[in-house]
C-alpha cells in the first residue's frame, strides 16, 4: 500500500493569517455574480449589494469560513475552472443525463451558475453539513419555489447515514458523475481527506471525475487551522494530490490521475517565507480522472 509519511512536516506559518478573514466591503469586480443575481434572482440592482451583505452576515454567524467573510463565494468559482466548459456541455447533453454533486456546497452558489448556463436543474445535488447554509442559499437566490436542484445535510466523514428518506449522502452512492470540491478538502487533515475522498468514490459511477480548487501550497504539509484550536489540516501541491489520491484508489480499488496547477493570488505570497525554503499559499486547481 503507498503511504505517504509527513511525519516531519511541522505546523508552519501560514502568510494568509495575516489577511482579515473578514471584509466590511465588497473590494473586488463581482460581475458575474452580480449578473446572476439580476438576470436569475430578478433581485434590482440597487439592491444586490445590501442583499449579499445580509445574507452574508447570517452565515458568517453560522460559521466564519474566510470564503464567507472575504465573499469568495461571489466568484462562482466553478465557471473560473477550466474544465467548466466541458462539465457543462456532459450534464446539459449527455444522454442519458449525468448527474452532479457540489460536495461542501454552502449556499450552491455554482449549482444557479450552471442552471442559469442551462444545466438541468434535476440532476445537480449539493450537500452541506449544515443546513443553514442551504436554506440561506435559497434566501441569497430566491429560488425556492423554482429550483429543481436537490440539496441534502450530509457530513462526509458520517459511516451509514442516509437511512431511506431520511438525511444524509448515502442516499446518492453509485448515483453521482461529477463532483466540485471548492475549498473543501483543505479543511481537513490527512486522514481525514482520505476518509472523504474513500467517501468520494463510494459516491461516484464507474467513469467519474472530480474537480475543484482549494488553498495549495509551495511546501505540502500539515499546517494549523486559525478556528476550530488545535485541529490542523493538510495542503497541498500537485504531486502530494496524486499521492492522496493514490491512497484513495488502493483503499478502494480504483485508481486516479490528477491534474494541478498552482496559481498565484494577490497578497498571500510572503517575500519572507519565500527566502527561507517555508511554504507559500497558493490556489490549486484541480482534476481528478478516475482511470479504472
Ligand atoms: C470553506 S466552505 C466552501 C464552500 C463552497 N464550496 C465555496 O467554494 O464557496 C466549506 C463548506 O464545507 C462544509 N463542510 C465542512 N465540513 C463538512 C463535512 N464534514 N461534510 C460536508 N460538508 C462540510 C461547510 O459547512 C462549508 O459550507
Amino acid at each position: 500500500m503507498a503511504t505517504f509519511d509527513n511525519s516531519d512536516m511541522e505546523d508552519q506559518k501560514d502568510p494568509c493569517d495575516s489577511i482579515p478573514r473578514y471584509n466590511e466591503n465588497i473590494e473586488e469586480d463581482i460581475a458575474p455574480a452580480r449578473t446572476l443575481l439580476e438576470e436569475y434572482s430578478k433581485i434590482p440592482p440597487d439592491q444586490v449589494i445590501a442583499h449579499i451583505h445580509a445574507v452574508r452576515d447570517k452565515a458568517w454567524q453560522i460559521h466564519p469560513y474566510p470564503c464567507l467573510g472575504r465573499f469568495r463565494f461571489l466568484d462562482l468559482s466553478i465557471s473560473l475552472h477550466p474544465l467548466y466548459p466541458t462539465v457543462l456541455a456532459r450534464l446539459k447533453d449527455s444522454s442519458p443525463p449525468q448527474t452532479f454533486l457540489d460536495l461542501g456546497c454552502c449556499f450552491g452558489q455554482d449549482i444557479r451558475r450552471l442552471v442559469a448556463d442551462g444545466a438541468h436543474g434535476e440532476n445537480l445535488y449539493g450537500a452541506d453539513l449544515r443546513l443553514e447554509f442551504l436554506e440561506l442559499g435559497y434566501e441569497l437566490f430566491r429560488d425556492k419555489g423554482s429550483l429543481k436542484a436537490h440539496f441534502l445535510e450530509g457530513d462526509v466523514f458520517e459511516e451509514g447515514d442516509g437511512a431511506e428518506g431520511g438525511k444524509g449522502l448515502s442516499k446518492l452512492d453509485g448515483k453521482i458523475d461529477v463532483i466540485y470540491a471548492a475549498s473543501f478538502l483543505h479543511l481537513f487533515a490527512w486522514e481525514e481527506q482520505v476518509r472523504a475522498g474513500t467517501r468520494m468514490v463510494r459516491l461516484m459511477r464507474d467513469d467519474s471525475l472530480v474537480f475543484g480548487r482549494q488553498v495549495g501550497t509551495t511546501k505540502p504539509g500539515v499546517y494549523a487551522r486559525r478556528t476550530d484550536t488545535g485541529r490542523m489540516r493538510y495542503r497541498h501541491d500537485p504531486d502530494s494530490f496524486q499521492k492522496l489520491w493514490d491512497v484513495i484508489g488502493e483503499k478502494t480499488g480504483t485508481k486516479w490521475k490528477v491534474k494541478a496547477e498552482l496559481q498565484k493570488v494577490k497578497g498571500w505570497q510572503s517575500e519572507e517565507q519565500e527566502a527561507h525554503g517555508i511554504g507559500n499559499p497558493r490556489m490549486m486547481q484541480f482534476q481528478v480522472h478516475r482511470l479504472k
